[in-house]
């Protein structure tokens, strides 16, 4: 299976970035765990981050030709990117929606996600351990 692991806006600073809500992993290290888990499971990962919300349309518009499966993590833009989820609606990729912090004991504007709903399963609140999560529910539950 190929596997697209695709982190939003702020992500990039992981490990520096609030460290008491997001842990010290940096995004280097998840993707080198999630690489890790992939070559233990046979799939394939092209890891992507990006600030702009276009740029991470495109990404999800090229994953249609390749991917099985998106483990994404949109940051802020979980909470207004209309834009974002008509991307999966549309492409109709398999996506996990992942957070490090569990968005439900948060400030009530994080527990709105617009992405949910096209989403095929949610993963939050287990820091970097969530994407290896994330990559073994889609191996588990199969190409689309
Ligand atoms: C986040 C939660 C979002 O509210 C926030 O804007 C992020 C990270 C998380 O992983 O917990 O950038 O998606």
């Amino acid at each position: 299976m190929n596997v697209l692991l695709l982190n939003g806006p702020n992500l990039n600073l992981l490990g520096e970035r609030e460290p008491e809500i997001y842990g010290t992993t940096t995004l280097a290290q998840i993707e080198q765990m999630v690489q890790a888990r992939a070559r233990s499971l046979g799939a394939s990962v092209r890891a992507f981050q990006s600030n702009h919300e276009g740029a991470l349309i495109d990404e999800l518009h090229q994953a249609r030709f390749w991917a099985q499966g998106v483990i994404f993590n949109p940051g802020a833009f979980t909470h207004y990117s209309y834009a974002l989820r008509d991307a999966i609606a549309s492409t109709r990729l398999r996506v996990v929606e992942v957070h490090l912090s569990d968005l439900s004991k948060r400030e009530p504007w994080r527990q709105q996600s617009v992405i949910a709903e096209v989403a095929a399963h949610r993963i939050m609140g287990k820091g970097a351990a969530g994407y290896v999560e994330a990559l073994e529910w889609l191996l588990q539950h199969g190409a689309q």
